[in-house]
This record gives C-alpha cells, structure tokens and sequence, in this order.
C-alpha cells in the first residue's frame, strides 16, 4: 500500500532550544542541523533571527551549509521588522520558509494584546503578506490554537489562504487538547476553510499533559501533513512533540498509512548527541531513545525476551539504532536471565549448576540495585563450584 507523506519539521534548534540552560552557540548549532540533514528531516527551524545577533548567525550560517532539498525556517512575530531580518538571515537557503504567526485564543486577544478578532485577521494578513514580499513559502501559527475557537479558526486560514499562506500551523501551545479534540480542530478545518487544499496543515503540539504525540497523531489521522517535533520531545516546559516517537507510530502501524522521510537507524544516536550538546539528560525510561527502552530487568519478561524478542518488545532495536535489547540483572531477575548474562561472560552452567548459582547470585542482588558481569565472576566463584 502506498503511503502518504508526514512531513517532518524539527524545531529542536528553535523551540527546543528555548528550554532553560539549552542554549547552542552556532558551532553547535551547525553540528545538529547536519545531522538533521543525514536523519532526513523536511524542514529545520533554524532559530528565531530577531532575537539576537547570535539567533540571527546560526540561521543564516545554517541557510548556507544545508545544501539538500531541505526548507530552512525562521521564526518571527507577525511584525515587519522581524520578517525584514528573518528574510535576510534566509537570504542564502535554497528553500527559505518564514514562520509568522500571532495568537488566536480569547486569551491571547484580550489579555496579550488588548484586542479584537478582525483586528487580529488583518495583523495576521498583513504578516504573510509582507513576509511573501520575500519568499514563497510562508507559514502561518495561530498561537494557542489549541483554545481558539473552530470558527475563528477557520476564519483567519481562509483569509490566509487567499493572500498565498503555504502551511497552517495549527498550535497546541499550552498542551491543553485532547486527542480526539485536536484531531476534530483539524479536520473542521479541512471541512470548512475554502481552499484549505491549497495549504499544508501542520500540527504543534506541547507536551504539558503529556498528549503531545497523541495530539499530533490525531492531527495527521485527520488531514494534516506535516508534525512539528523536536529531538527528545524537548521544548518549552513540558517540551514538545517527540520526533522519535511519530516517527516510530506511523512505521509501527502501517494501516495509518502515513510515513516519514526519517532514517529511523539514526535516532539512538541523534538522541544522544543533542542530549550531550543540550546537557539535557533522556530520561531512562523515555519512549523509543531512553536507557531503558529496551531493557528487561523481571524475570517473567527475560524469559520471555530470551525466547522470543517479540514476546515483549513492539520494536526491533536495530530500527532505531540501538544494538541489542538488554537483560539487566536485578533481585527480580530468573534463572534463564542470570543463565543467559552467565553464558555471555563465559560460564555454560548445567541446571544444577545454575541452581546453585542462582542462589547466591539472589544474595548478591539483595545488596546490590544490578548485578554486572563483573560481579558474575564473583558469584560464580564464591560458589566453589568447579566449571
Ligand atoms: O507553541 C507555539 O505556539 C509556538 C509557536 C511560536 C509556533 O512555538
Ligand atoms: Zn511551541
């Protein structure tokens, strides 16, 4: 069956750099963006050029390095000035894209800018109007979309529409949605926007309830065709939508029907480096990259893993990277997962001897959270038996 195409947006050098403590220098930045490259992203935002003279070098730096048919975004307000520097910072891409955008929730209206909903349509027209003075492909964010109501929704992406926006970024920027909601924003919107087939629509999703892949996959089963995401999920609180987990959805469900350009052998290894550049640790038990994704550490799960990997893992760890499934050895652990790590450190025990063996590695691990293959020789030795 042929697949429809889930373009991928990385915001790690963006959004995920906003976190507290993750900020890159251009060198580091340059670093990612080229592995971005070899990973198969579609589109890298680069950074946000206005906000600093940094910001602003990475951009264009990273405009210039990028050669394949990759898009190079920069962030802006819907203000001339920032699109006037963003445009320049591009200036050097093959594929430029502006990303301009303004809130659209009461909340933003009323209290960020002290507005009106017309008022808002006609900053918003005016934005992707001047930005596509500059380049051709211009995004658009409706900022907390995610609490906007459908109809003025649709209403501001129709006006878009008519002055040539190329994608709808239709934000969840505080993480408020449910699956089943955001996927029906997405879909009013491809029912009711005339011309929405002349844009791409986008899902950004925020993490604060921990929904923002469910979100984003609700968002592409419903119409949209590009996920905004970054390495790790990392982003703003409780960071953004995980790269390498939609990733992995649409290939481990093929009846979506939906794909990636992604290579997905790369993600362990583009996990680790932007959490060694960031200084931002995975946590262990993190989807798809963490320490312990593939680690099986209770005996009825070892067992089962040594039989047959697929008894307790939905993933072949050499599709992401990761070289083998791990049996860590724990107090929790059984006989065939110590008879197993024992094997691998050189000991071919008979049943009885692995009874044996057994009964003092327990001890051990009593005392110890995991028992390394170094401590094997020790167990297998304290045993006095003759092997
Ligand atoms: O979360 C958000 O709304 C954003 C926009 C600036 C795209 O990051
Ligand atoms: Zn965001």
């Amino acid at each position: 069956m042929s697949k429809d195409k889930v373009q991928i947006f990385d915001t790690t050098l963006r959004d995920g750099e906003q976190v507290p403590g993750c900020k890159l220098d251009t060198e580091q930045k340059l670093v990612i963006a080229e592995r971005l490259e070899l990973l198969g992203v579609d589109v890298i935002e680069a950074g946000f050029p206005i906000s600093s003279p940094g910001d602003f070098n990475s951009v264009s730096e990273i405009a210039k390095l990028i050669k394949k048919d990759i898009t190079i975004c920069g962030l802006t307000r819907a203000v001339k000035k920032d699109i006037e520097v963003a445009a320049d910072a591009l200036k050097y891409a093959k594929y430029p894209r502006i990303h301009t955008g303004i809130g659209t929730s009461e909340s933003h209206i009323k209290h960020k800018f002290n507005s009106n909903k017309d008022a808002i349509i006609e900053k918003a027209v005016a934005a992707v109007k001047y930005a596509k003075t500059f380049v051709e492909d211009v995004e658009f964010f409706a900022e907390d979309a995610g609490r906007t109501d459908n109809e003025f929704l649709a209403r501001i992406c129709e006006e878009l529409i008519k002055v040539g926006v190329t994608v709808l970024n239709i934000p969840d920027t505080t993480g408020y949605c449910l699956p089943e909601e955001y996927g029906a924003k997405i879909k009013y919107l491809r029912e009711n926007v005339k011309g929405i087939e002349k844009a791409t629509l986008s899902c950004h999703c925020h993490n604060d309830l921990g929904l923002a892949t469910a979100n984003s996959i609700a968002g592409v089963v419903n119409g949209a065709r590009q996920i905004e995401c970054t390495i790790n999920g990392i982003g703003e609180r409780a960071g953004n939508t995980s790269l390498e987990e939609v990733v992995m959805v649409m290939r481990q469900h093929p009846s979506l029907g939906l794909d990636t350009g992604i290579n997905s052998k790369l993600l362990f290894d583009t996990s680790r480096m932007v959490s060694e550049k960031m200084g931002m640790r995975v946590q262990p038990n993190k989807a798809i990259v963490g320490a312990n994704a593939f680690a099986h550490s209770s005996g009825i799960h070892q067992d089962g893993v040594i039989k047959n990997r697929e008894t307790y893992e939905i993933i072949d760890p050499a599709d992401v990277g990761v070289n083998e499934s791990s049996i860590i050895l724990t107090a929790r652990s059984g006989r065939a997962a110590l008879a197993y790590r024992a094997k691998i450190v050189g000991y071919e025990l008979t049943k009885l001897q692995l009874d044996i063996v057994y009964q003092e590695f327990l001890k051990y691990a009593d005392r110890k959270k995991e028992v390394m293959d170094e401590d094997i020789h020790e167990i297998v030795s304290a045993t006095k038996i003759a092997i």
